[in-house]
């Protein structure tokens, strides 16, 4: 084996399953405007993923579009970051194939998302759900991306790409994919259910007390979080007192996301508040940062043509990282091309 280097390049992805959320802002979306300008940086919508589980056709192609709008209105720029729509390139497909023969089914019943998603039911879930984590390594992999920032739900998922990874170096006898790193980190790696603390935030949750939106607006804000669950305390002295307080923790966290700060400067600055004086702050905060996003995710909802253009030329720039990849691949597995 030789040693290769790879180029730092980075990827990431977002399910059009429904409406964004704050999970979905703090966890991915905003850190991947961070990442921004510091390496090379690919950001796709996942329509092939979200078709693991029933999408309405009439309503795909526009969910698509709202994530796109929903990467634009926080700061992704299409000039700095390629940002395109999966099943764009063929590619992920394809690759997607090969990996479904190089991961081991014992790998795939270990995943906790396939169990938890398919539950009592696992008979009746789609094929495409179990080997979801393997499409997930190919859309990785086939931009040799070195860095993957996602929340801490997709962790099993990334180490599951560098098993990939390694047992197709080591079948091959080659070093052609990089170990890819998991990025998880900053205070929102786990947004949690506003009305359980001990479940995260999701787009298909039942209730939609039980999460922030993107597209609400400052009333539902308001409300959402002046309803959201906690305990009789007020907040403590020092961070410590978190410990075993999830719903306490999970709105200091959210606060200090939005903030760009850390847990323990939200409690310095609210030490002992109660809730009638830090709901409405944290309300307030999120309403601050996320209306200009909405405001400018409405704008660039108006104009659909323009996202579809985006999606189009970042599909192009993605294709021309994918294709000799792609092709390397079929000529290391001894595919004939003609
Ligand atoms: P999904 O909506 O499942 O396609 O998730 C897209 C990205 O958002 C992934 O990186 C997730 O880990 C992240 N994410 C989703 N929900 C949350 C949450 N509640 N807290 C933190 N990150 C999240
Ligand atoms: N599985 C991720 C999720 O549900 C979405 C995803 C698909 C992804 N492919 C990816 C994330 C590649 C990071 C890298 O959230």
């Amino acid at each position: 084996m030789t040693d290769t280097t790879f180029t730092p390049r980075v990827f990431s992805g977002i399910k059009p399953s429904g409406g964004l959320t704050l999970g979905n802002y703090l966890g991915a979306i905003k850190r991947f405007v961070g990442m921004q300008g510091q390496m090379e940086t690919v950001y796709c919508v996942v329509d092939l993923h979200a078709i693991t589980v029933w999408q309405d056709p009439k309503e795909l192609a526009n969910m698509t579009r709202e994530v796109a709008a929903g990467y634009l209105a926080a700061g992704l720029d299409p000039s700095s970051s390629i940002l395109f729509n999966q099943s764009q390139v063929a590619g992920h497909a394809e690759l997607g194939w090969i990996f479904n023969c190089v991961a081991r089914v014992g790998w795939m019943d270990r995943m906790t998302q396939f169990k938890d998603k398919a539950g009592a039911n696992a008979e009746k879930v789609s094929l495409g759900l179990y080997a979801y984590p393997s499409l997930m390594a190919a859309d990785i992999l086939l931009y040799h991306a070195t860095h993957v920032p996602v929340g801490d739900d997709q962790k099993q998922h990334v180490e599951l790409t560098r098993d990939i990874a390694a047992k197709f170096n080591h079948d091959f006898k080659t070093d052609f994919f990089p170990i890819t790193e998991p990025v998880i980190e900053g205070p929102a790696t786990r947004i949690m259910n506003l009305r359980d603390g001990t479940k995260k935030m999701s787009k298909s949750g039942e209730s939609d007390m039980e999460r922030i939106n993107m597209t609400d607006d400052a009333d539902k804000i308001a409300k959402k979080f002046k309803k959201a669950k906690t305990d009789p305390e007020p907040l403590p002295e020092t961070v410590e007192g978190l410990a075993d307080r999830p719903e306490a923790r999970n709105l200091v966290e959210i606060y200090a996301a939005l903030d760009e700060t850390t847990p323990e400067a939200v409690i310095a600055q609210y030490p002992g508040a109660g809730w009638g004086t830090f709901k409405p702050a944290l309300a307030d905060l999120a309403v601050a940062k996320l209306s200009p996003i909405s405001d400018e995710m409405a704008r660039f909802m108006d104009d659909p043509a323009e996202i579809d253009r985006i999606l189009g030329a970042g599909s192009e720039k993605a294709r021309a990282i994918a294709e000799p990849i792609l092709r390397k691949t079929y000529d290391i597995v001894g595919i004939l091309r003609s």
